[in-house]
């Protein structure tokens, strides 16, 4: 009876001393960055490529691959006018501005326009922002008439599109449709500011 006890007790022992065992050599794994033993192996290792990792699926032996020749990604609107000051110039004449422009609510850009232009050029559009405020980009102009007298949807969209002496081109940041609702918030500020500087000069 006592042999039997004692062998059933020695008997968990084992069987004890097998599972640690059995956990410890499992849990050895020289590759820290893994858990080692895992259930679904496959949502610990995703299967999905990595940008630019190596990948044998492309030629080029690299994960990331460049557009089929001859097109371009959804909704890209090609921007020909070049940058120069003869590019500049002819931007003027709203050759770019599409159809759907006069139907915008002008609304619709000022959150772009909070994200993307008001840090220079001020919420109000007046050319004092805060860079402007703590001196970090000078010559930022307000948008009224007597700052700029001749832009137009055209000219503001080549500015977006390929920047101006201080101001880099912000084309990459905003899609085709953004640009224009920005556009058109800034159409709405240089009426404001317009009006604010006729009403100042009238006072005088
Ligand atoms: C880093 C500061 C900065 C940011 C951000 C910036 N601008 Fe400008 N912007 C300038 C400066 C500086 C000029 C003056 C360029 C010059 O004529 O020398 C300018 C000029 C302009 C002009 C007048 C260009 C002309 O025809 O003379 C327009 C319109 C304009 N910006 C629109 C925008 C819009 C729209 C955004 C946001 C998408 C924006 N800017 C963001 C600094 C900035």
């Amino acid at each position: 009876m006592i042999m039997k006890k004692i062998n059933s007790v020695a008997k968990i022992k084992i069987i004890l001393g097998v599972v640690l065992l059995f956990g410890l050599i499992t849990s050895c794994n020289s590759d820290k960055s893994t858990p080692g033993f895992t259930y679904f192996d496959d949502m610990y290792r995703s299967p999905a490529l990595k940008a630019y990792q190596p990948s044998h699926l492309n030629p080029r032996k690299s994960s990331a691959l460049i557009p089929v020749e001859g097109t371009v990604s959804r909704g890209y609107v090609p921007y020909d006018i070049p940058n120069s000051n003869e590019g500049y110039e002819s931007s003027k004449s709203d050759i770019a501005v599409p159809i759907y422009f006069s139907d915008l609510d002008a609304q619709s850009g000022k959150e772009l326009y909070g994200q993307f232009c008001s840090h220079c050029h001020g919420d109000k559009g007046d050319g004092n922002g805060i860079l402007m405020q703590r001196e970090k980009i000078l010559g930022i102009p307000g948008y009224g008439k007597d700052r700029l007298p001749d832009i137009t949807p055209g000219s503001i969209y080549h500015v977006i599109m390929h920047g101006k002496n201080n101001m880099g081109s912000h084309s990459s940041q905003l899609n085709y449709d953004e640009r224009w609702k920005i556009i058109k918030y800034v159409l709405k500020l240089r009426e404001d500011q317009s009006a604010i500087v006729a009403d100042a000069s009238s006072a005088t």
